[in-house]
């Protein structure tokens, strides 16, 4: 990959330009914000680490979209951040506005992009971006599950004292409340996690997990997370530009799958050269369809408030 420019030189925008640069998983990050100086204050920052972490990717920070130009991948983390007691819900409208700017900007200066969603509701989010750009939806995903599911194994790892190293965790649905992590498909090391926790234990987890966004913004008050915000992009990042086929939960346009069209939300899918090549469609139990089903409801009602 040659360019990615990350819209949005707030925590996580600073903390995925920091990551992406440091790994070189591209030749040029542009850092845009519409704050003056911002962008190019927090860029420059960053560059000054190349020669501590030696890397040789360059970051430049611009307050003028135009800058996006030619870019290969738009990551896009611009937005009104939500407060203590805020659900990301709560952010909708202010951050519409937002993405329909980046949007225009991106089919205006970037129109073989692909455009990767971390501002919130990033479900609903990347649905209008995709309706609003008009691209295929293998261009158009958001970054939610991966963060999810690395907050499930954190969680796992405390719990049985385990390495992370060797915990894999998954969950599907809307990054909210009604997020769904899928249990069964937690394991240390291919073993599921029911042959080491009791039920309580494992329902402590998928609480802390569906929390796992609120729990640190109340612990700190005057911000989000955007550490492990920006090392789940740059997860999907490294996918894409190595091509690597790594199935990641994504915010994916439905297409039929799980019986559902016409909304995004957080399922499995493959991440390669050409973005979120397929969504891989698990037949859900009982109890996961009832959560699935909840968390598409609660995106199909913030999308209905869209005009
Ligand atoms: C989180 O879950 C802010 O949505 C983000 O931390």
């Amino acid at each position: 990959m040659r360019k990615i420019t990350v819209v949005g030189a707030g925590r996580v925008g600073e903390s995925t330009a920091q990551i992406l640069a440091k790994e070189e998983f591209c030749r040029e990050i542009m850092l845009i914000d519409v704050r003056e100086g911002a962008a190019q204050g927090t860029a420059l920052d960053v560059q000054e680490c190349a020669p501590l972490f030696r890397f040789d990717t360059i970051v430049r920070g611009s307050d003028d979209s135009a800058a996006m130009r030619d870019s290969d991948l738009i990551i896009v983390t611009a937005g009104l951040p939500r407060k203590p007691g805020m659900s990301r819900s709560d952010v909708l409208d202010a951050n519409v506005a937002v993405i329909d700017g980046i949007v225009d900007d991106a089919l205006k200066y970037a129109p073989d992009a692909m455009l990767l969603l971390v501002t919130n509701p990033v479900d609903v989010l990347t649905y209008h971006a995709w309706k609003r750009s008009g691209w295929p939806r293998h261009r158009v995903f958001g970054q939610a599950g991966v963060l999810d599911a690395a907050r499930m194994a954190a969680f796992v790892a405390m719990e049985t004292g385990f390495s992370a190293k060797d915990i894999t965790a998954m969950v599907l649905g809307g990054h909210g409340d009604l997020m769904v992590p899928m249990t069964r498909y937690t394991c240390v090391n291919g073993i599921p996690i029911a042959n080491f926790l009791g039920k309580e234990a494992i329902q402590r987890i998928v609480e802390r997990t569906r929390q796992g966004g609120a729990e640190i913004l109340a612990l700190k008050k005057n911000s989000s997370a955007y550490d492990a915000p920006a090392a789940a992009v740059a997860a999907m990042v490294d996918a894409i530009r190595s091509d690597r086929k790594r199935i990641l939960p994504c915010v994916s346009i439905l297409d039929g799958e799980y019986g559902e069209k016409n909304v995004a939300m957080g399922v499995p899918a493959v991440l390669g050269a050409g973005g979120l090549e397929k969504v891989v469609d698990l037949t859900l139990n009982d109890e996961e369809q009832a959560w699935f089903r909840q968390s598409v409801a609660q995106i199909r009602a913030d999308i209905s408030k869209l005009v």
